[in-house]
């Protein structure tokens, strides 16, 4: 290997990127391989890949949230043979040594650094479309939205691309529907070894985790606000519940209510919630849950955070309007001062909480979601010339292949059906 001083230069000379600072690499590379070890099926893949090279010369952009994770995506992709270019789906989600990483010791072009600006953060998936991809991956389809908005152009050679997240599909399946969608795109957030896992409990987790983490506040005994009680929201609603705090849920949804309440929490509207929350987090994908007249009846000191896929599930324009004051008082924790001297905490700019203030997901839930990203963009290369411009579902079986092989990694064994109960499952003519 080469000192690493040569590595930075190879770098700088070779590989176009934008990250912060390269000389964190080193950190990267115990991140990314420490990160790595709770990713066994992904591993299985990029084994396979490195042998058979299923992405040989595809040029793959992937804009996603740019973290150790992700890192593991990239290199399997690369095994396949891909050429991968790398920008961030989130403008303080970058782990920026496991950026810087990727650029030296693995030669990927990076784009992304934690804090960028919009301007920077949109200039950074425009440098990664410049590669002219064949293959598009999202995680809330902003580089499907460029595309389709400012580059139609790129179209033309692109085979299909990949959806992570709800908040995407949305829009894609939007798309679809009005007929502009310009390309196919499989829907990996609809996989099974996807949402159930990824978005309940490494949302679940990861949520909890960046609020203690930017607060350092006690949670039990207190009132937790879930807005939103979909595969996130219940994550988050069981993990805040297991630390001791009592859980209130707001909905929309009638049947997503009785769940909550059956699941042993009190539901009510917003602004019923709002003057007893002590904690309030947002995973609904829907826009401005919480207003200026929610804001206005809260504890003095209520801390508010979003870990919906958009900043806009908060209407902080609509609090800064109605504060007097704003400063900083510990990183990702904005207080704001009403009017009345009543105080809320904004934590992370009511961006993602969990990647602005934590790391994200835990690598063991990302396992499988990588996996079936890596798998989608095989499953493209072979289908793409027969697909339509549609959203696709993840292949039932290649679903069932990453449970398989997950549950194989993690040791534990399940019953076979047996010749007869197989033949009684498929037959509508046995009864008592
Ligand atoms: N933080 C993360 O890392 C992460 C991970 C996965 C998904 N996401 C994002 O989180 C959001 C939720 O994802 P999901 O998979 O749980 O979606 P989901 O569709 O399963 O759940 C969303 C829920 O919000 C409810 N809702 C909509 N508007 C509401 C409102 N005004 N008030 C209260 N409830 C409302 C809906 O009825 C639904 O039950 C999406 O934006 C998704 O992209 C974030």
């Amino acid at each position: 290997m080469l000192p690493l001083e040569e590595d930075y230069k190879l770098a700088l000379t070779t590989v176009k990127c934008d990250v912060k600072d390269l000389a964190l690499a080193d950190r990267g590379k115990l991140r990314v391989e420490y990160a790595a070890q709770e990713m066994p099926v992904l591993a299985l893949i990029e084994e396979r890949f490195r042998k058979e090279k299923p992405l040989a010369g595809i040029r793959i952009v992937a804009c996603l949230h740019i973290t150790s994770e992700t890192a593991n995506l990239a290199i399997t992709l690369k095994a396949g043979g891909a050429e991968v270019y790398l920008c961030a789906s989130n403008p303080l989600s970058t782990q920026d040594d496991s950026a810087a990483h990727l650029v030296v010791h693995h030669n990927i072009p990076t784009f992304a650094i934690k804090g960028e600006d919009n301007n920077t953060y949109y200039n950074h998936i425009n440098s990664a479309l410049d590669a002219r991809p064949h293959i598009t991956m999202d995680d809330g389809a902003d580089t499907v939205s460029v595309i389709h908005k400012e580059r139609p152009d790129l179209a033309d050679g692109i085979i299909g691309g990949t959806e992570e997240t709800t908040t995407g599909v949305i829009r894609l399946r939007s798309m679809e529907r009005e007929g502009v969608l310009l390309y196919p795109i499989v829907a990996v957030n609809d996989a099974d070894t996807k949402h159930l896992f990824d978005n309940r409990y490494g949302t679940g987790q990861s949520t909890v985790d960046g609020m203690i983490r930017a607060t350092n506040r006690l949670i039990a005994g207190k009132n937790f606000v879930v807005a939103g009680y979909g595969w996130c929201g219940r994550g988050v609603a069981m993990r805040a519940k297991g630390l001791g705090a009592n859980v209130i849920v707001t909905e929309v949804n009638p049947t997503k209510a009785i769940e909550a309440v059956m699941d042993g929490f009190m539901v009510m509207p917003m602004a019923d919630a709002a003057k007893i929350g002590d904690f309030f987090c947002t995973l609904t994908g829907d826009m401005h849950v919480i207003r200026p007249e929610h804001f206005k009846v809260m504890k003095d000191g209520a801390v508010v955070a979003n870990s919906g896929h958009f900043d806009i599930e908060l209407d902080l324009r609509g609090l800064a309007d109605i504060s007097q004051e704003k400063r900083t008082v510990r990183d990702f924790v904005d207080e704001y001062t009403l009017s009345s001297g009543q105080r809320v905490y904004i934590l992370g700019e009511g961006r993602l909480v969990n990647l602005a203030a934590a790391e994200g997901h835990p690598s063991g839930v990302m396992d499988m979601s990588f996996a079936n990203q890596a798998l989608a963009s095989e499953w493209m290369v072979k289908n793409g010339e027969s697909l339509q411009r549609k959203v696709y579902s993840v292949p039932e079986e290649q679903d069932k292949r990453v449970a398989e092989l997950k549950l194989k990694s993690m040791g534990v064994d399940i019953d076979v059906l047996t010749p007869e109960q197989q033949e009684y499952l498929n037959s509508w003519t046995l009864g008592t």
